[in-house]
């Protein structure tokens, strides 16, 4: 029997994809761009083990067995084994990609605040299984075809997604852009916004828009190709006023175009609008003082989550600015409310004070989040992290 446990992170695209140009291979209308997040405070984890002596492919996810009917994950496990049969091998093992696979993935984030579980998941059940059946290579058009966004999550730092230009989606892969110390010291808050009612999953709400959104002609024709390549410039640069610029009139974008579709996208709430407000007027009272490189940008996927980058020393104002406009709810004490990187909020100056008073929305998020930018996908070496018996193969 051969087990490989793996990690891998979550990704926040700052040049969102929203749209497909075909459905089945999962190939993007447009290129995108994200930051991959740091692992310690978010990723999904998943053992692979394959063995002769298996009798059939089994899946466990978060701690239950699942079905393994899901054609995204069959496709991603037929692709595998078929670069596995390709290739050579020094006679042993020659067999082994048709060896039964056991996977036991776990998330060790809540799949229910919709923090791209699916990017992480996929990323990391194909690098895994890259792993196991001793494929090398890109894999980022393979975990692709799981979920689009988890091919951005096959690398660390900042990414790009190309759509590609074939039939078969071979040149639809994503590629590292930048080393994740690019914009130094840079950290992520994410305000977790206190659920509400299911929205439409981003499969479906994408489908809808491409079907029925004329403002997302205009999207795919006009403003992506000039903001991405504004976009690289900034990066290359390290231009971060404008790479700020560019993250939130492109987040603002794609929730312009799902409420462009009919019916319509509806994913930011009264207390994401409050959250992108606070940030404008805060990256405005900075730009008064003459200060433009002190600022931070805001970011929403298809959920009221607000994902906000900010350079370490502006996370120091960002964070108590944060907390004096959505104080937690009184039975919440600080260390439950800010998870991830400890931090001990600094006092507010008068007018920082003010200009969270005038958008305190008490009780109205959940937690935030406060981690940084990371790296790709790991390979855990220690057996005591595997969630799979190495003897047995089913779940510890
Ligand atoms: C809003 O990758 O979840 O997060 O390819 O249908 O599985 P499928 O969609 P998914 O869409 C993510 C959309 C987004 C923007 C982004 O991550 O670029």
């Amino acid at each position: 029997m051969k087990t490989v446990t793996c990690t891998a992170p979550v990704n926040i695209a700052v040049i969102k994809y929203w749209g497909k140009r075909d459905e089945k291979l999962i190939l993007p209308l447009n290129d995108s761009i994200s930051f991959t997040l740091s692992q310690d405070e978010m990723c999904a984890k998943t053992t692979v083990s394959i063995s002769p002596k298996f009798s059939e492919d089994q899946f466990w996810l978060n701690d239950k067995k699942e079905s393994l009917e899901n054609p995204r994950i069959q496709n991603c496990l037929k692709e595998i084994r078929r670069r596995a049969s390709k290739r050579k091998f020094d006679g042993k093992d020659e067999n082994v990609w048709s060896w039964h696979v056991h996977i036991c993935s776990k998330n060790n984030f809540p799949t229910a605040a919709g923090l791209a579980s699916s990017a992480a998941g996929y990323a990391c059940l194909v690098y895994a299984l890259g792993q196991v059946y001793g494929v090398e290579g890109d894999l980022s058009p393979v975990a692709r075809q799981g979920s689009g966004s988890a091919c951005r999550s096959v690398h660390g730092g900042l990414v790009r997604w190309h759509k590609g230009e074939d039939d078969d989606g071979a040149d639809s892969v994503a590629r590292p852009i930048a080393p994740p110390g690019h914009f130094p010291d840079l950290q992520v808050i994410i305000c977790v916004v206190s659920a509400g009612q299911k929205k439409t999953g981003s499969t479906e709400g994408m489908r809808q828009t491409v079907a029925s959104s004329s403002l997302m002609q205009h999207r795919i024709k006009v403003s992506l190709p000039s903001r991405i390549e504004s976009m690289m410039k900034a990066i290359e640069e390290k231009d971060w006023p404008t790479f700020c610029d560019l993250t939130i009139a492109d987040s603002n974008e794609m929730h312009a175009v799902c409420l462009d579709t009919s019916p319509p996208c509806v994913y930011m709430t009264d207390t994401s609008h409050a959250v992108a407000s606070l940030i404008h007027k805060y990256n405005d009272l900075k730009t008064d003082q003459g200060d433009i490189n002190h600022k931070v940008c805001y970011t929403f996927d298809a959920g009221p989550n607000a994902c906000i980058f900010t350079p370490g020393a502006v996370a120091k104002e960002v964070l108590p600015l944060l907390l004096q406009a959505f104080p937690p709810p009184p039975a919440q004490t600080p260390k439950e409310y800010v998870k991830g990187i400890a931090s001990q909020p600094a006092p507010l100056s008068k007018e920082l004070k003010r200009l969270a008073d005038g958008c305190a929305q008490s009780g109205k998020l959940q937690y935030l989040i406060h981690t940084k930018v990371g790296d790709g996908p790991r390979v855990l070496v220690d057996p005591a992290s595997s969630l799979l018996n190495t003897t047995t193969g089913l779940p510890n």
